[in-house]
């Protein structure tokens, strides 16, 4: 499936288990506010979601960080919610609010998502990717990506972001069958999503498990590993070739039977991992992606540089995607991205 083109991919190499002359990096929310050209994009549209929806710029966004900066990959602009979305569920994003939908909260709302707009509301995701794809040198990758099913349920259920996703816990318990039926619908809705991102362009795959780490462990078990299982699987039957990387944030110890049991080929550490038991626990199985923290990057100064340097030597001898723990925060100064870019390069 990849082309000869790829050989010099830092980013495809890595997920293949290989090492090269400098780690791959890239940055989670590496296309966003913290960019002055995105905040001009941005202030001339209407929303965000027409943004997503409008191919030309939202390939436009998602190459402006790479002109800026010598990253090594390319991550498609969109959002996790353009799922539900996609499913019939109303979906905004408010002004320093952050996204609302219009909550899903027991089984009759659940039986009512409907497939039919889905083709309609993704087909400007793969026309985006295409655009990127074709303007992109063959020495960088191009990541597609979903959320987790377990993830974009939080907010499906919420009708939002949630303090400790307590209502999406509180429907799977009270009613799990249910919650199964959203689970395994988001499981189908995101793998065709995934394989038509692959056949558009996209040669690397993440899943994002933001909210894995509200999960008791019988519930990590069931919501996030399994479905992730499942997903995972659906997609290997169309694109065995594809890397996939999962992100289960906040999971803590549990990123170790995530990381045997889903199927992934990569896994992405949050900040909160030490970096020894990174390479102790989950780099002896796979290639491992992080976990910089966000807010030390936004902070920038010589706590930076210590910490970059720390984080390669530890892990920098076997297989690793240099990546930030968790998204990059809009008010971080682009100048300490370039810091950053330089650190890893320069090792
Ligand atoms: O990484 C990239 O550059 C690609 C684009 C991308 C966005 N969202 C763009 C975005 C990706 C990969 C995401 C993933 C996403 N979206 C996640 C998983 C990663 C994570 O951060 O945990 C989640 C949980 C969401 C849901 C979401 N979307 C929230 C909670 C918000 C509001 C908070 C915020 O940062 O504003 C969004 C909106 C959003 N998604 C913006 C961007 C650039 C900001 C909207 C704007 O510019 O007006």
């Amino acid at each position: 499936m990849l082309d000869k083109r790829s050989t010099h991919n830092r980013l495809l190499r890595t997920l293949q288990g290989e090492l090269t002359d400098s780690p791959p990096l890239w940055l989670m929310r590496q296309a966003g506010r913290y960019l002055p050209e995105y905040r001009e994009v941005r202030a001339n549209v209407g929303s965000f979601l027409e943004l997503c929806g409008t191919p030309e710029l939202a390939a436009e966004v998602t190459l402006q960080p790479l002109r800026r900066f010598d990253l090594d990959a390319a991550i498609i602009f969109s959002d996790i919610l353009i799922v539900p979305y996609a499913l019939g569920q109303q979906v905004e994003f408010v002004k320093g609010e952050g996204p609302k939908l219009d909550p899903v909260t027991d089984g009759k709302a659940i039986a009512a998502l409907d497939r039919k707009d889905t083709e309609k509301v993704f087909a400007p995701v793969y026309e985006a990717l295409r655009r990127v794809r074709a303007e992109l040198p063959a020495e960088k990758a191009l990541i597609g990506f979903c959320g987790a099913p377990w993830t974009v349920a939080t907010y499906m259920v919420a009708g939002g972001g949630s303090k400790d996703q307590a209502e999406a816990r509180a429907l799977a318990y009270s009613d799990p069958e249910a919650f199964a039926a959203l689970i395994d619908l988001l499981v189908d809705v995101s793998a065709e999503y995934l394989i038509e991102q692959v056949k558009a362009g996209a040669q690397v795959l993440q899943i994002f498990d933001s909210w894995s780490g509200s999960l008791a462990e019988d519930e990590f078990a069931r919501w996030s590993i399994q479905a992730t299982k499942n997903l995972v699987a659906k997609v290997k039957e169309q694109a065995p070739d594809v890397p996939i990387i999962g992100f289960p944030k906040g999971a803590g110890p549990s990123a170790i039977p995530y990381a045997r049991r889903t199927g992934i080929d990569a896994i992405g550490c949050d900040t909160s991992l030490p970096v020894r038991f990174i390479a102790d626990n989950l780099q002896n199985l796979m290639p491992v992606q992080g976990n910089l923290d966000p807010v030390l990057l936004m902070a920038g100064g010589e706590h930076l540089d210590r910490r970059v340097k720390q984080i390669l030597e530890v892990l920098g001898d076997r297989p690793f995607v240099f990546n930030l723990g968790h998204g990059i925060l809009p008010e971080t100064p682009p100048e300490n991205v370039s810091r950053l870019v330089s650190l890893v390069r320069n090792k």
